[in-house]
């Protein structure tokens, strides 16, 4: 049966089943994002949706529960009572110690047999991964289903294929979906559209024109009540080993043949395996980590990552790391990547920024020689835009050049709401839409390369260095750029 495409309503029926169902997760993402399908008539009449979670509540006050948690995420307008009350009809919940496999038969009479597709959308701990899926079999409810991983899929490169191994004997790898939601904001999206939906940028977009990219996510959020949680995974594991090495693949990668599943997975599989692998004395010059101090976001005093609660004593987790990554293949060689991300930065941004070459000889001053002066800056959130800069003559007699900007915003240009990353991977799911999701052997070349900053990290007592709450990260990160005869974006003059 063909799958619907993107914004195509998919009227099947579906049974989404949530476990985690009282979660963060499922409260602050998942939810919301399933009201605004269902509000914006994406989700077939007969699609309903089971929440799974441990506590002993009824459908009735879990749907209160509903009402006082999960209202205040949903993004967009005013909420619609009738279409609200309409939602709410779709949602069951079943009570369930996740890790009983005997409870499962609760939830095998709840879904009952034939009732169209099942999604099994884990938004628990990993420790409970293999649990759920053995259960899920033992009473017989896998076969077509669908499951969907959560991030952080293991801790390292050993728990992360014990998991996907053990996933793997019971479910296929194309009914396995694991989420890294940054794979779904409109923004990532467009970053395909514009590589491979224009010829201008492709012939430039190489080592011969090319100075370095820069790749920023930064926070102006701490650790958010996850204290708990963060302390044991870090910056790293959190942002770099997902988002940003998924971001770098796809500014990275080679045009696929088409945009089927396995053609973009296959693209950016290529890219991770040739990350030129950080090892030894390379990881000192080449990695900074750092940790927040406290300080100001925009007036407010904020407090340091030690004082937030479920941080241990002395904690050396990094909140912020900086690196310069190569791609060692025949159109990326010597041209460095740099990446960075953090908490409690001085602003919340993604943008990613490709620096050309300057001119090989100018005729018209140094100032055609500066590097940076073209510069193609992508921003991904807030207010996602493509910035190009260039040089032009300064109005008047002579011949001076002043830097210039060619600027497209994009919710100036298209009218039309954006779709949620959530919602649009969540009706990905529904429909049976591979290409959001990272497949086992992307993860895979992700964890092999951050295994090693990881255990020096560990063997070498490596310490976080401090910085203070809103600025920018520690001064090694500028430095890591300065030796590279450049500088992040937002320090230029
Ligand atoms: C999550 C991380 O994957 O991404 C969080 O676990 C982080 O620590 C979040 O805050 C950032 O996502 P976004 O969409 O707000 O940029």
């Amino acid at each position: 049966m063909t799958k619907p495409s993107s914004r195509e309503p998919d009227h099947r029926p579906f049974a989404f089943v949530l476990f985690g169902g009282t979660g963060d997760l499922a409260m602050r993402k998942i939810l919301p994002a399933l009201y605004a399908a269902h509000r914006d008539g994406l989700l077939a009449p007969d699609g309903r949706i089971v929440s799974v979670a441990q506590t002993a509540l009824d459908t009735s006050s879990y749907l209160r529960w509903v009402d006082e948690h999960v209202k205040p995420y949903i993004p967009g307008t005013a909420i619609d009572d009738s279409v609200w009350r309409s939602f709410r009809e779709r949602i069951a919940y079943v009570a369930l110690d996740a890790s009983q496999p005997d409870a499962f038969s609760l939830l095998s009479d709840t879904l009952g047999a034939g009732r169209g597709r099942r999604i099994f959308y884990l938004a628990t701990g990993p420790a409970l991964f293999v649990p759920i899926c053995r259960a899920l079999a033992s009473v017989g409810l896998t076969e077509g289903s669908r499951v969907v991983l959560e991030k952080p899929l293991g801790y390292d490169l050993d728990s992360s294929n014990a998991i996907n191994d053990a996933v793997g004997q019971i479910f296929n790898e194309d009914q396995i979906y694991r989420i890294d939601h940054y794979l779904g904001k409109e923004a990532v999206q467009n970053l395909l559209a514009l590589r491979f939906g224009n010829s201008l940028f492709e012939p430039l977009w190489r080592r011969e024109w090319v100075e370095s990219i820069q790749i920023t996510v930064a926070e102006e959020l701490g650790v958010e009540g996850r204290g708990n949680f963060y302390d044991q995974t870090g910056a790293l594991r959190d942002m770099v080993q997902n988002h940003l090495l998924q971001l770098l693949s796809i500014i990275a990668m080679e045009p696929p043949q088409s945009m089927e599943a396995d053609a973009v997975r296959d693209e950016k599989l290529r890219v991770l395996r040739a990350l030129k692998p950080l090892l030894g004395e390379e990881i000192r010059q080449s990695v900074v980590r750092g940790q927040y101090h406290a300080g100001a976001i925009k007036d407010t005093t904020v407090c340091a990552y030690h004082a937030e609660s479920g941080v241990r004593q002395g904690s050396t987790t990094e909140t912020f790391v900086a690196l310069k990554v190569e791609v060692e293949n025949w159109r990326w060689a010597g041209v460095p990547f740099f990446l960075r991300t953090g908490k409690r930065l001085a602003g919340r941004i993604a943008e990613i920024v490709v620096n050309f070459k300057p001119v090989p000889h100018s005729a018209l001053g140094a100032v055609a020689l500066r590097p940076g002066s073209n510069r193609l800056t992508i921003r991904l959130q807030p207010n996602e835009s493509i910035r190009l800069s260039a040089l032009a003559k300064q109005p008047g007699m002579g011949m001076t050049l002043q830097g210039v900007h060619l600027d497209l915003a994009f919710d100036q240009f298209f009218q039309q709401d954006r779709m949620e990353a959530y919602q649009r991977l969540l009706l990905d799911v529904i429909a049976g839409r591979l290409a959001l999701f990272v497949r086992r052997d992307e993860q895979e070349a992700a964890w092999r390369w951050v295994a090693p900053i990881i255990e020096d990290w560990a063997t070498q007592g490596s310490l976080p260095k401090p910085y203070a709450s809103g600025t920018w990260g520690p001064a090694a990160a500028s430095a890591l750029l300065a030796r590279h005869n450049t500088c992040w974006q937002e320090e230029e003059n």
